[in-house]
């Protein structure tokens, strides 16, 4: 197995996402925090990490606020448009006998993150580790109802989307009220975060996860809700160093666990330099501001758009819906970027070699 790995070292996750759209429409699972969920924390009674409430959700279609962290489309939504799938549904809204378990899942959760701790003021959440859980009794149910050779067939060949970690920073390892930030040293964190992904990591592939593409860190020092604490408004270059040294032990993870698990084909997608050229050139992708939210946000009680918030007249000339997430017309530049980056013309034409 080890030659193929070698190969998809080389073979990056963009690539990999213009192979899958080229194949049937896959089955895909996802995984992650409050950028990619669609509405699981609207059925989780006591969270806090909650958008279903006006102005999110203004340019979905149709208007409404769904439990998505921006004004439109999350990231993931507009992926699975250029899959040709539907985007698929949140894991809390669904019963397990229902067969929409067999054509994909989103197990996402705003205020998640890889350690249970993270976000743990959001009071209800589901953690990396709750999440997994969730997908071991989505694959027992299709088990169950297709049967254990399709239903290996069916996980193998799903492609499984993970975007976590930011929280564990700035929900977690950045608040001086939460043990974390104290029992560790940024070094000790960061061995912590890799090594709790590790084996989550492995506990996907034995539930049969083999096609998995991780969704690295974007430039987080530049958000509003951080960029509030520097002292000209600039990006906190320390948080931008650490998402680049959480994106390079993530990408060397998965390159030792393709050597290590047979048949897994585990890929790094990284969106840092197309977010922050987005950050720092807004004009050239047709936006005019990336420094501050669109709506009026008070980012020390959350930072999110509440309904007695004042929204810009144009969100589509800002990069940023709320302090922490993007717009719908900013998801819709990053993911284009995403999916057809030219760099990525020089990698084998099928990372998928069959087993
Ligand atoms: C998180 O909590 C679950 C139980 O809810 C436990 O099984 C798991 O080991 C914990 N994970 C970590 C990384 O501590």
């Amino acid at each position: 197995m080890a030659f193929y790995s070698a190969m998809a070292v080389t073979s990056m996750a963009l690539t990999m996402l213009s192979t899958i759209s080229a194949q049937s429409k896959p089955v895909t699972f996802v995984f992650g925090d409050s950028l990619t969920d669609v509405g699981n924390n609207n059925f989780l009674p006591y969270s806090l990490a909650k958008s279903n409430y006006p102005w999110y959700g203004i340019d979905y279609f149709p208007k409404f606020p769904t439990g998505r962290f921006t004004n439109g489309r999350t990231i993931g939504d507009i992926i699975s448009a250029k899959f040709g799938i539907k985007s698929p549904p949140p894991y809390l809204s669904l019963s397990l006998e229902d067969d929409d378990i067999l054509h994909g899942v989103n197990y996402a959760s705003g205020g998640a993150g890889i350690l249970n701790e993270t976000g743990i003021y959001f009071v209800e959440k589901l953690s990396f580790d709750d999440q997994i859980t969730c997908f071991q009794k989505t694959a027992e149910a299709i088990r169950i109802k297709t049967g254990d050779v399709a239903s290996k067939k069916l996980l193998n060949e799903a492609v499984y989307f993970i975007g976590m970690g930011s929280n564990d920073y700035i929900n977690n390892f950045l608040q001086p009220f939460l043990v974390d930030a104290h029992a560790y040293t940024y070094d000790q964190f960061l061995d912590l975060l890799i090594s709790t992904l590790d084996g989550q990591l492995r506990r996907l592939y034995s539930l049969g996860a083999r096609k998995v593409v991780f969704h690295g860190l974007g430039p987080m020092g530049c958000i509003p809700s951080q960029r509030v604490h520097s002292s000209d408004g600039g990006c906190l270059e320390l948080l931008n160093k650490w998402a680049l040294q959480f994106n390079s032990r993530v990408r060397s993870l998965m390159t030792s666990l393709n050597y290590q698990l047979p048949g897994a084909l585990f890929s790094f997608s990284d969106s840092y330099n197309i977010v922050l050229d987005l950050i720092e050139n807004p004009q050239k992708y047709g936006f005019k501001i990336s420094t501050t939210s669109c709506c009026n946000v008070d980012t020390t009680v959350g930072g999110l758009c509440l309904p007695n918030s004042k929204i810009c007249d144009n969100r589509n000339e800002y990069v940023f819906w709320d302090a922490y997430h993007p717009t719908d017309a900013a998801n819709q530049v990053i993911a284009d970027r995403l999916f057809a980056n030219p760099s990525m013309d020089k990698t084998p034409a099928s990372p998928f070699p069959q087993h």
